[in-house]
């Protein structure tokens, strides 16, 4: 049997050490006993983007980017999607199992009861200006929550805690019609207890003069399968910033916000978004090989494709594409899909995107069906926000149950000035140009 070890020389000292590998990691620890001298901090990894640090031990959610799998808790994402609804995912996802009938019953009964949020959070999203990003306006209603909520703060509580999880994914998807509600100038909607999480989703978005709304099954269903797709998927850059905020023992509310916040970006939820406006850019089918060009002499990026992960198909593209079909029964064809079509055609046969391994990821056809059920670009990544909210919580809680955990604090290779001595203000010339 082959030893689970690495031997090294360290060849400045001509000293060997043996560290141990466990799940096909040597810990970054074991290295700090390779020093050149008693004053030597010792030896460190250096891993810019984290390409190739593992940061915590997790049993949530399993990616095989080589082979295209996703699985939630061992489910897979193929499964889940088909047979479940969102919050049975979230359940799975934040527990471990998937509930039994009464388990869920109650799960979504408790979740329906937090739907609504305080008069007072309303006020605070009437200080945006009328045509301030939406993304933008949830991040701040969901730290603001941590102002009405303060006993969230005890987050060693395991009752305090399942609390706060259970009112932020009630109250994600009000914090996101209400974004909407505001940039059109309409009255907020109420939450309606009688609607299932999509259709209530739904109710609070569309809903106009008509005594209660109705959402459209098909539409209802297709979000609440796109809910479930983007529940979660492992360490994606807003959960490291979840477990990186909530293991400094900031409350869930402000975590959630700072990892919504990178979201945001267009490398990361934010892609949808720039999907469509690339879509729009290039305008029809037949100027799709003259921007794949400018994509590949280096001017931006297929938005919507690539994954740091996924060296293959993202399994949720796969998903989606199917989902937009079924809205598309009903919402009639989105056009910019004949546009997203042949972009997929031409780059994966095309080598630059091949030799990259540059695939379609979870926002290339996302934002083509969101459009087409009615959602303006600004929202798609708020589509986002709302189920992942599940996600980063179950990160968050696992980091705060794993004895392993402490405050993130990573170490830097420092690169500046030397020691030198401050030089009086008046005495200070213009540095000189070299
Ligand atoms: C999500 O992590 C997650 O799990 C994220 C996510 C989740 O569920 O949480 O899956 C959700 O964020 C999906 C990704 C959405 N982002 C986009 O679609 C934006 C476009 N994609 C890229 O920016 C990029 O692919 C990333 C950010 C997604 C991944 O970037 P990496 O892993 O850091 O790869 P890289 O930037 O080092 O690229 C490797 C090469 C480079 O070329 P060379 O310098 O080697 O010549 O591939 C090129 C890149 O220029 N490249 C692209 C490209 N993505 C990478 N070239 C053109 N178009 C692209 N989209």
């Amino acid at each position: 049997m082959e030893k689970e070890a690495l031997s090294i020389l360290d060849q400045r000292t001509h000293s060997s050490y043996e560290i141990p590998v466990h799940n096909g990691t040597i810990r970054a620890m074991d290295l700090r006993q390779l020093k050149t001298g008693p004053g030597d901090f010792g030896l460190m990894t250096y891993d810019p983007a984290f390409m190739n640090t593992a940061s915590c031990h997790s049993a949530i959610t399993f990616i095989d980017g080589d082979k295209g799998i996703l699985r939630y808790r061992g489910y897979p994402i193929e499964q889940l999607a088909e047979k479940c609804t969102f919050l049975e995912v979230a359940y799975l996802l934040l527990f471990g199992e998937l509930p039994t009938e009464p388990q869920l019953k109650d799960w979504v009964g408790q979740i329906t009861r937090h739907t609504m949020l305080h008069e007072t959070t309303k006020k605070f999203l009437e200080g945006f200006r009328y045509d301030a990003h939406p993304m933008g306006m949830l991040v701040s209603t969901v730290a603001a929550l941590s102002t009405v909520y303060p006993e969230a703060r005890n987050v060693h509580d395991p009752e305090v805690r399942q609390l706060q999880i259970m009112r932020l994914i009630g109250k994600m998807p009000t914090i996101a019609a209400y974004t909407y509600r505001h940039s059109l100038g309409f009255p907020y909607v109420y939450p309606d207890n009688d609607l299932s999480y999509t259709e209530n989703f739904l109710n609070m978005l569309w809903r106009m003069a008509e005594p209660r709304y109705t959402a459209n099954p098909i539409l209802a269903r297709a979000l609440d399968i796109l809910f479930i797709l983007h529940a979660d998927h492992e360490q994606n850059c807003s959960a490291n910033v979840m477990r990186s905020v909530g293991s400094s023992h900031a409350d869930p509310f402000l975590s959630t916000a700072g990892a919504a916040a990178a979201l945001s970006g267009p490398l990361h939820g934010g892609a949808n978004e720039e999907v469509l406006k690339m879509l729009d850019e290039i305008g029809s089918k037949d100027k799709v090989p003259a921007y794949i060009e400018q994509v590949k002499a280096g001017h931006g990026k297929l938005m919507g494709f690539g994954h740091r992960i996924y060296k293959n198909y993202d399994p949720r593209a796969s998903i989606i594409k199917w989902a937009a079909d079924k809205v598309f029964e009903v919402t009639g064809r989105n056009p910019k899909l004949d546009i997203a079509l042949e972009l997929e055609r031409i780059a994966l046969e095309d080598d630059y995107f091949i030799k990259r391994k540059l695939y379609p990821n979870v926002d290339f056809y996302s934002g083509i069906m969101y459009q087409a059920m009615g959602f303006k670009p600004e929202m798609f990544t708020v589509l986002f926000a709302i189920p992942r909210t599940a996600g980063w919580l179950a990160q968050w809680q696992e980091m705060l149950e794993d004895p392993e955990q402490k405050i993130a604090r990573p170490r830097q290779v420092y690169t500046g000035h030397e020691v030198r001595d401050l030089v009086p203000l008046e005495k200070r010339a213009a540095p000189t140009t070299a």
